[in-house]
Order: C-alpha cells, then sequence, then structure tokens
C-alpha cells in the first residue's frame, strides 16, 4: 500500500489540464502515493445538482489530504438556467466547493506564499518573497446573506434607515476563530525564521468584527516577543504593498481582506500562473492554484502550470516530504532562470506540459 493516500480533483476548465501538468513532476520525484480521482466542478452542479457530490467528499475524509485544480461557478442567474431541466426548481442551490470543503472540513488556514523567482520576466521590482495568511472558515464568506433586509433587523439600532430592499450579508468573526489564524502566522513566522506579522484590518470602520480580531492578534502576538508585530488598515495596505512589499514578511488576515491581499501579491510575484495555496487545518489539507477554471483556455494546454506545481511542492512540504519540496522547488527556479520555456504568460509559447516536462527534467 502506498504512503500516501491523496484525494485528486482536477475539476474543469484548465483545472484538468494543470492537473495533468502536475502529475508528470510527482510522478518523477517518485512520490509513494494513490492518487484517488474525485468528482467536482460545474459538470456535477448541471447534471446532480451538487458540485461537491457526498462521494467526494466521503472519499476525502479516507485520504491524507487533497490536491486540486480548479472549477468553474457561475451566478445565480446562470447557474440555475444550466441545470438540467428534470433538477430545476427542486431547491438546488449552488454552492461554491471550495468555500464548503474549508468549512466542513475546518480548513482554518488559507496559506499563500507569494515568492518571486530570479529570471521571471513577470517580477514586480526586485524579488518579493512574502507570505499571506487568510482566515479561511469565517468572515465575510460564511455565506449568510439575505435577498432583502429581513424583518427583525430593524429592532437594531442603526438599520432604520436601510432600505427595505437592500440585499445583507453578515461577517462573523470570532475571538477563536482569530487567534488560531493569527497563532499559525507566528507560529510560521517563528519556524522560519520570519521577522514580521502584519495585521490587517479595517477596525476603524468594522470596529466590532476587526475589534475582535485585532484583540486577538495583539493578545497572541504578546507571546512571540522576538518576532516584530505590527498592523495596518486593508485600504492603506494596497498601497504600502504596492509602493513597498519589501517592508512585509508574513501578513495575516481576515478572510476577505485575504482573499484580496493575496491576488494583490499573487500578481507581484507574476500572477495566477504562480498563485498556489494551501487550505490547511489541524489534521487535513486541500492544495491548489489560486487561478480558476480559465474557460477560454480549457484543454488546450497552454496555460502555465507552475502555480499548480507549486502547490504540489505546498503539499509535498506539509506531508513531511521537505526534501523533494525542495527539489521541486528548486527545478522550478532554475527552468524560471534558464527562461527557455515560457508559457504565454510569460511571454514564451510554450505548452503547459511542455513546462512541466522542463521542470520533471531537472528532478
Ligand atoms: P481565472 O483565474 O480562471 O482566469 C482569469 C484569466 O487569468 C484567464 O483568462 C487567463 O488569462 C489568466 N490565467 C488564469 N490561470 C492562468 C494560468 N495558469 N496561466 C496563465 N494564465 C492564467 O479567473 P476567471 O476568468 O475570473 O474565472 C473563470 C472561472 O473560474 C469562473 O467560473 C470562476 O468562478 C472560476 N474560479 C475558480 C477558482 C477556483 O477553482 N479556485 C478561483 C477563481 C475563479
Ligand atoms: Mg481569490
Amino acid at each position: 500500500m502506498a504512503k500516501y493516500r491523496i484525494a485528486w480533483l482536477p475539476g474543469d476548465g484548465i483545472g484538468k489540464d494543470v492537473a495533468e501538468a502536475a502529475r508528470i513532476v510527482l510522478d518523477r520525484l517518485d512520490v509513494d502515493a494513490e492518487y484517488i480521482h474525485g468528482d467536482i466542478g460545474w459538470e456535477f452542479w448541471r447534471t446532480e445538482g451538487e458540485p461537491l457530490p457526498k462521494r467526494t467528499l466521503d472519499m476525502m475524509k479516507e485520504t491524507d489530504c487533497a490536491f486540486f485544480a480548479a472549477i468553474t461557478s457561475k451566478g445565480r442567474d446562470v447557474a440555475d438556467a444550466e441545470l438540467l431541466p428534470e433538477l430545476q426548481g427542486k431547491g438546488f442551490v449552488y454552492r461554491s466547493p471550495i468555500v464548503r470543503m474549508r468549512q466542513l472540513l475546518d480548513l482554518y488556514i488559507c496559506l499563500r506564499p507569494c515568492k518571486a523567482y530570479p529570471g521571471n520576466p513577470l517580477n514586480y521590482k526586485d524579488l518579493i518573497d512574502l507570505v499571506v495568511f487568510r482566515e479561511n472558515t469565517e468572515g465575510m464568506y460564511i455565506g449568510v446573506e439575505f435577498p432583502k433586509v429581513p424583518e427583525e433587523f430593524y429592532a437594531v439600532k442603526g438599520t432604520e434607515k436601510l432600505p427595505r430592499d437592500a440585499a445583507i450579508s453578515l461577517r462573523a468573526v470570532t475571538p477563536g476563530g482569530s487567534e488560531r489564524i493569527v497563532r499559525a502566522a507566528f507560529e510560521y513566522a517563528q519556524k522560519y525564521g520570519r521577522k514580521r506579522v502584519t495585521a490587517v484590518h479595517k477596525a476603524n470602520v468594522l470596529r466590532q468584527t476587526d475589534g475582535v480580531f485585532m484583540e486577538a492578534a495583539r493578545k497572541v502576538a504578546a507571546e512571540y516577543p522576538e518576532i516584530a508585530f505590527n498592523n495596518a488598515n486593508i485600504d492603506a495596505m494596497g498601497m504600502w504593498l504596492l509602493k513597498d512589499p519589501y517592508n512585509y514578511d508574513v501578513i495575516v488576515t481576515t478572510n476577505l481582506f485575504g482573499d484580496i491581499i493575496s491576488d494583490l501579491c499573487a500578481q507581484m510575484v507574476g500572477g495566477l500562473g504562480f498563485g498556489c495555496s494551501g487550505n490547511i487545518g489541524t489534521d487535513y489539507a486541500v492544495f491548489e492554484p489560486t487561478h480558476g477554471s480559465a474557460p477560454k483556455y480549457a484543454g488546450q494546454y497552454k496555460v502555465n502550470p507552475i502555480a499548480t506545481i507549486l502547490a504540489a511542492k505546498m503539499m509535498l512540504d506539509w506531508l513531511g516530504e521537505t526534501d523533494k519540496g525542495a527539489q521541486l522547488e528548486a527545478a522550478v527556479a532554475e527552468v524560471i532562470k534558464e527562461g527557455k520555456v515560457r508559457t504565454y504568460d510569460m511571454g514564451g509559447d510554450s505548452g503547459t506540459l511542455e513546462m512541466a516536462e522542463a521542470i520533471a527534467a531537472k528532478l
């Protein structure tokens, strides 16, 4: 029996292209793993009314971790119209499979390393190397939304003037949820010799929710006196990151702000072709590139697989296969530096699998 059982979730669109590329390098590394395919994505919404079927979740629970590429999701109107006619009007509601995985499996850390590799023509300014810790289970993404203001809300002070047709979202921030993500950021800083943790918030406006977050952040920070701690407002942070990205080391923030900040950081190190992430809980994790299914490129083997390959590196590290993880990263860095094989986003015309083969050839 293989040492690791890995749930393999290519999804749809370019997800299938990049997952195939990742397997080329994992197979070359000879990871002692069994990869178990799981259904996920738009096709299963259309035909079953569930983009993350229960059989997939059940299978995941029998594995050590999961590797996920990308899926298509669409807005409410389109989603309902694309359901098979026999499923329409039966009460199926589209829910983001990724958000669900994070919540159901309590994958509270969204870890997004943003590291520039020398020679990448897409690098912003000089070599950036920072890490974003995004809270992954609460905040703005708890999924509690109302199409119009519920009557009982008008009893709450401050809502008297709300128009009745306002759609409402609730944001939940708990002391426990905040503490554990901030602690994860500090633990990471300590383990990898990072010097500073920056907590990002909007506590001057979102006084209650970000008040809770910052209180937890300060409390945890006090336990790590050797690591510098500071904080920034989310809006200012966008500005400072563009101006002086080298000032930041580890960034920790709530769900929505982390979603935005991590895309900004990913763009500074090459964009969607380079952004990788880990959704990590206490004993399970799902690794993925941050990009989506880019339908216009689906099946063309044209997009950059490096984001996905770096997600595989994160998975190897998390499994404890740190030597293999380091080898893989070194191979990626070498191919980028040589500049002979480049996908279209890097200004070249190499294909997805060609890039994967070039990386595998360095292993
Ligand atoms: P996207 O990330 O799929 O693609 C946007 C554009 O970025 C592409 O058209 C392409 O030009 C570029 N791009 C993306 N990945 C690339 C790669 N590996 N190499 C080179 N260029 C790359 O985002 P978009 O177009 O907003 O969404 C498409 C679909 O993906 C939607 O249905 C969306 O809901 C879904 N999505 C899924 C995610 C996931 O599976 N985690 C995340 C984001 C979007
Ligand atoms: Mg995002």
